[in-house]
């Protein structure tokens, strides 16, 4: 009795909504690359979700501390860290959605391709250990360069026989979330309101914003548009310069992630009205994959929205032809590198 009198109403009130907290539903998440600069933060906008009642941490290095701490937030998941290779299979069991951030970073002056040496192996090695534990994910592929990154998973997925091209995502979710926010500055739009379709690829000019299709519909004079399609296609370089060796974009990174991973989530859960843009395989051009506008639903991709290229502005159309050779060689090149072990 002594004890309670020191316990005010308002704290007996947060610890009863402590324990009451509940998943609105119960999905289990997998961060692959957990405690790098993109996985921290986007650990705790995933913790935050009511959709999820697992969240498992991965990385080769101090993923203990970053769950220990995620782990004292109210929120319903349970957080549990997974350290080193010994580990990942435990980490990916019944999980519906992985997301893999686990790689090297650019620094000033360098490509995306440049990351592609060290950054190829280790999504190879991180996506066969999820054909063999969690073949029936969701992946959410963001390690560069994501151009040839989402090939060389669909090719792991393929030798290991579990390849379903629906349920693979090259994350580009950060490039609309750009583009939303240059649009609506530039043009003095509700942040909420602005809606920027961005096709293509994930690198240079293969990231083609098509200002046309903004929503809601505004019109860019033509110095305009050349130079917010120039920013957004520049946006990462912005920040690796920016961060002057720290690394690459990793909090609006995070961001974007979380929210790719919150509408897959609701797509499992039944909801019929999502949309997203993603690099997936795709026939909407003669390249086997290409990000575009896409419907998701229970079992992944339900539609790509491919009405969305067609009426392109002649700058857009250019674009387009511009940017395949390149998105079709970064394509190639991920094949080739799975393909050359065979
Ligand atoms: P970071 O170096 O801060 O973190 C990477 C993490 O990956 C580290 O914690 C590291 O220990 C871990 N890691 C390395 N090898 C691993 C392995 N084999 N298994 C598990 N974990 C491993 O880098 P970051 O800033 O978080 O960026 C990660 C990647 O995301 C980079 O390749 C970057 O280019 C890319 N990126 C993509 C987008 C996009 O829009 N798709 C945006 C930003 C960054
Ligand atoms: C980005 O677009 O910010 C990322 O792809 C990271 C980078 O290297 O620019």
């Amino acid at each position: 009795a002594l004890k309670s009198s020191y316990v005010t109403k308002a704290q007996k009130e947060s610890q009863r909504s402590y324990t009451s907290v509940q998943p609105q539903a119960s999905y289990k998440v997998a961060i692959l690359g957990a405690s790098g600069g993109i996985g921290q933060p986007l650990a705790l906008l995933v913790k935050m979700s009511p959709l999820v009642s697992a969240l498992n941490l991965y990385d080769i290095a101090n993923v203990n501390g970053v769950a220990a701490d995620l782990s004292h937030c109210n929120t319903p998941s349970q957080v549990t860290a997974f350290t080193g290779a010994s580990e990942l299979a435990n980490c990916l069991k019944d999980v519906n959605v992985v997301v893999i951030p686990a790689g090297v970073p650019r620094k000033p002056g360098m490509t995306r391709d440049d990351l592609f040496n060290i950054n190829a192996n280790i999504v190879k090695t991180l996506v066969e250990a999820v054909a063999d534990n969690c073949p029936d994910a969701f992946i959410h592929i963001i390690s560069n360069p994501v151009n040839s990154t989402v090939p060389i998973a669909a090719e792991v997925l393929k030798k290991k026989g579990v390849y379903d091209p629906k349920k693979l995502f090259g994350v580009t979710t950060l490039d609309v979330v750009r583009a939303n926010t240059f649009v609506a500055q530039k043009k003095n739009l509700k942040l909420i309101d602005v809606d920027v379709p961005v096709i293509g690829g994930h690198a240079g000019i293969t990231i083609l914003p098509l200002l046309s299709k903004t929503k809601p519909s505004v019109s860019f004079t033509d110095e305009e548009v050349e130079k917010l399609t120039v920013r957004i296609q520049n946006a990462g370089t912005e920040v690796v310069e920016a961060k002057a060796g720290a690394g690459s974009a990793t909090l609006s990174m995070a961001y974007a992630a979380a929210r790719f991973v919150e509408s897959s989530l609701r797509a499992l859960d039944g909801d019929s009205d999502v949309y997203e843009c993603s690099y997936i395989q795709s026939d909407v051009t003669e390249l086997p994959f290409f990000a575009s506008r896409i419907k998701l639903g229970k079992k992944g991709v339900e539609a790509v929205i491919s009405s969305e290229l067609e009426g392109l502005t002649e700058y857009e159309q250019k674009g387009l032809e511009a940017l395949k050779p390149e998105l079709k060689a970064s394509i190639e090149k991920g094949v080739a590198f799975v393909q050359k072990e065979s």
